[in-house]
């Protein structure tokens, strides 16, 4: 079933809903004398509980759409919402307690310390620092054993498992993940989109993911096509 089919939908509900929020959203780039639109008039709600993913050509404003919804960017133009507060009009500080608390980010490269083990790279972000719960989360992505090793001695889809865990410990409403599977083979590949459907599923996280490969796509409730930093 569809999962959005069984979300609520009275209207009183619905705003509530909305956790994301896209409302003519440009981010215009500045090259020299030309002008760059990667996200050109962007309009997308996405609801609590949504698994999404995002397809479409290199430089179409995949990257720059998840970067606006993580607060790591934001819009030159229109306004984007989280849980209903416009981002743009937020403090460094609350900005920065947004994405702490509520969004946890998966990386195409993993993006580990490369000097730091398992354990060390998943208890960094952690608000309050908990070894116990940290090789809980390693334990939940089958890392049990592998606290000690530094990412140079995991394979890809250990280090990819590292990072999803170090993405759950502050228990994020949201994930964002750009390419999660881009550097995997295919099995490793559905490792992973089996986790993140499990993390939909049980625990109502919502999930947006980047991604090239039609089988990862599969995995989620909705494709989202991007053309020329728009949605189709
Ligand atoms: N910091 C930047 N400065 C200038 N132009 C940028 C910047 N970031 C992105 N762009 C441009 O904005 C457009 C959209 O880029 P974006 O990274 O969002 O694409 P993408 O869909 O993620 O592509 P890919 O599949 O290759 O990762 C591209 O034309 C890109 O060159
Ligand atoms: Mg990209």
């Amino acid at each position: 079933m569809n999962n959005s089919d069984s979300k609520i939908n009275f209207s009183t509900a619905l705003s509530e809903n909305k956790v994301l929020e896209f409302k003519d959203v440009w981010k215009i780039y500045q090259m020299g004398d030309e002008k760059i639109n990667a996200l050109a008039g962007v309009n997308l709600s996405i609801k609590k509980g949504s698994f999404i993913s995002i397809m479409g050509p290199s430089g179409s404003g995949k990257s720059t759409l998840l970067h606006v919804a993580g607060i790591l960017d934001m819009p030159t133009k229109g306004t984007f919402l989280m849980k209903g507060k416009n981002t743009s009009t937020l403090s460094g500080r609350e900005q920065a307690r947004f994405r702490r608390k509520e969004i946890g980010f998966v990386f195409q490269r993993f993006n580990l310390f490369p000097q730091l083990s398992a354990l060390e790279n998943v208890l960094l972000p952690m608000i309050e620092p908990d070894p116990e719960k940290a090789k809980g989360y390693l334990d939940k992505m089958g890392l049990t054993g592998k606290y000690a090793k530094l990412p140079s001695q995991l394979s890809g889809g250990e280090q990819q498992r590292v990072s999803i865990a170090r993405a759950l410990v502050n228990n994020p409403s949201l994930i964002l993940a750009d390419e999660p599977t881009g550097e995997l083979d295919s099995k490793n590949a559905e490792i992973i989109m089996g986790i993140l459907k499990e993390l939909n599923d049980k625990e109502g996280v919502t999930i947006i993911i980047v991604t090239h490969n039609p089988l990862a796509a599969e995995f989620t409730d909705k494709i989202i096509e991007m053309r020329d930093g728009n949605i189709l």
